[in-house]
């Protein structure tokens, strides 16, 4: 294999584990190298190292060149697509201006939709897939711009009717009111003020503090992350989700609707998207806080935060075909420590549909585990964001991928890749949607086909060694997404149909398209957003004065 010679930048990541002794970081080294593709022979390298630091493999920054799409050299593919050029153009006609500089995409700019609802605004989960791809392709200053804005925002008062959100919340989006008599411009956001059902959004500081990280890996440029504002930035976002309450789990509470899913989708409580994002973002933030005066505590506090929430996702959340024939057979009413079924979970509360759907091999993170409950849907973006911020042990990280596997048609079908599955219906969609038409079965967000999820199930594949995979699943986006328009969103059983009130050109379709296709090009772009896993603390090797003799 050729070596991809080492570039470090935030830090080593095997030196970021949860011993607090050793929480310094590293200042990047940052050197710029030409991109190279990986050819097959690396691929096979790659696949045989999934079970060590991926990292180690994937240290070199893709190199931008300049060109408006300059990824697609088609050495996986066998030559550019034109669907990259496309891409390219519509995610700069996405682009929005604020006094003359770029600051987002976008949601949506389908000019065949009567409804605009919210689709104009910069969402900020939304300008996760767009960031990555503007970065890999070196425009950086619309990342940097976007992260700056959005930190100007967190700072606005923030009220629902008479209720004032905590310092740290960040905006679900944003967008800029212009006052063409006055020749101003204001960016007003939304944190849930004026959202459908009046949520906050619990990921978007998450997201936030992950493309902090993703744009200082990637440019090798401190001096964002170590400004006062981002480290301000990071500690109320921080400050919200690492604050005491009366929680007996390191997992984070949640209402419905806070995250991609913003409707009422039954996910209140503990969902996997948030609980992956949460341990993902505190992960970045260790790496970019400073330890000084009050960076120090939150350091501390990310460390035990980390070392609970990790045994317990490891542990609660995971399930195989061993652990389902354990709960299967679970006991009830245990009182004590000594209790095996710890959340007193009802063994007759298991859906009929998870013993098919469970293959010998292969497993996954639940949708949700609190007492007495347990969500047995599969979602898609927590088991990706899991394998890439390593909060899947490696092993786990396998068999999510042998499940996707497995399950391919019932997954990915012909468009990927389903948000959730499976999809919730008649009685049981009616208590839990609230009856919402939107997120009928096999629709929206219960269980339809989500095109943006494409660029996280090829993180997740190369991440795994499974490149085949993933252009297998581009390959089926490819034959679709552009006659289709770049619909939001897919629905029915294999995702055939373009979704009932999907908007076109839906931006982070475009733009998590591009992120799959130049990820696969180069696989060494999947640093920006993959952590390696924390290793086991080792004990500091005390040594007497006489060692030596
Ligand atoms: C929908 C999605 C949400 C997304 C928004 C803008 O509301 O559920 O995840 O951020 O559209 O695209």
């Amino acid at each position: 294999m050729k070596r991809v010679s080492s570039h470090v930048s935030i830090a080593s990541e095997a030196e970021i584990n949860l011993d607090l002794s050793r929480l310094i970081i590293d200042k990047p080294r940052f050197t710029l190298e030409r991109k190279r593709s990986f050819d097959e022979q690396s691929w096979s390298e790659l696949s045989h190292r999934h079970n060590d630091g991926f990292d180690s493999v994937l240290q070199s920054p893709a190199f931008p060149s300049g060109f408006d799409s300059p990824f697609s050299m088609g050495t996986h593919f066998g030559g550019p697509h034109p669907l990259v050029n496309e891409a390219w153009e519509a995610l700069r006609k996405s682009v929005v201006y604020f006094r003359g500089q770029p600051v987002g995409t976008i949601a949506a700019i389908d000019h065949a939709s009567e409804e605009v609802l919210n689709y104009d605004q910069v969402f900020v989960r939304d300008f996760v897939p767009s960031a990555l791809a503007f970065l890999m392709n070196n425009e950086t200053d619309i990342v940097k711009n976007f992260l700056l804005k959005t930190l100007h925002l967190q700072s606005s008062e923030k009220m629902v009717d008479r209720f004032k959100l905590g310092a740290g919340a960040m905006p679900a989006s944003f967008k800029v009111d212009r006052n063409r008599n006055r020749n101003t411009e204001t960016l007003v956001a939304d944190f849930g003020e004026s959202a459908i059902g009046r949520v906050a959004p619990v990921d978007s500081g998450f997201w936030w503090i992950i493309l902090l990280r993703a744009y200082t890996k990637y440019t090798g440029d401190v001096s964002l992350s170590e400004s006062a504002d981002c480290q301000k930035c990071m500690r109320l976002i921080l400050n919200l989700c690492l604050s005491e309450g009366f929680d007996t789990f390191p997992t984070l509470l949640c209402t419905d609707g806070c995250s991609m899913i913003d409707r009422r989708m039954g996910i209140y409580g503990y969902p996997i998207e948030i609980q992956a994002l949460f341990y993902m973002a505190l992960r970045c933030a260790l790496q970019m806080l400073k330890p000084d005066g009050e960076g120090k505590d939150f350091i501390e506090k990310i460390g035990q935060r980390l070392h609970a929430l990790t045994y317990h996702m490891r542990n609660y959340f995971w399930l195989d075909f061993h652990q389902l024939n354990n709960i299967y057979r679970y006991k009830t009413e245990e009182y004590s420590h000594t209790a095996v079924n710890k959340f007193n979970v009802i063994p007759d509360s298991i859906p009929d549909w998870v013993f098919d759907f469970m293959p010998c091999r292969g497993g996954y993170f639940l949708g949700n585990v609190s007492p007495a409950m347990m969500d047995f849907r599969w979602f898609a973006l927590g088991n990706c964001i899991a394998i890439v911020s390593s909060l899947a042990t490696p092993e786990q990280a396998v068999a999510i991928m042998d499940l996707i596997e497995e399950r391919w048609d019932e997954l990915v079908g012909e468009m990927p890749l389903k948000i959730c599955y499976p999809a919730i219906e008649n009685h049981e969609w009616r208590i839990v949607t609230g009856c919402d038409p939107k997120n009928t079965r096999w629709s929206y967000h219960n269980g339809g086909s989500w095109p943006v999820l494409l660029w996280l199930l090829t993180a997740a594949c190369i991440k795994t060694g499974r490149p085949q995979m993933a252009k297998r699943a581009i390959e089926l986006a490819e034959s679709r997404l552009l006659k289709d328009g770049w619909p939001e969103y897919y629905d029915g059983k294999l995702g055939r149909f373009v979704g009932k009130q999907a908007r076109k050109f839906q931006t982070w379709s475009i733009a998590g398209y591009l992120v799959a296709r130049m990820m696969l090009e180069d696989p060494s772009t999947l640093m920006m957003i993959s952590m390696e896993e924390d290793r086991p603390v080792k004990p500091t090797m005390r040594r007497s004065a006489s060692w030596n003799a």
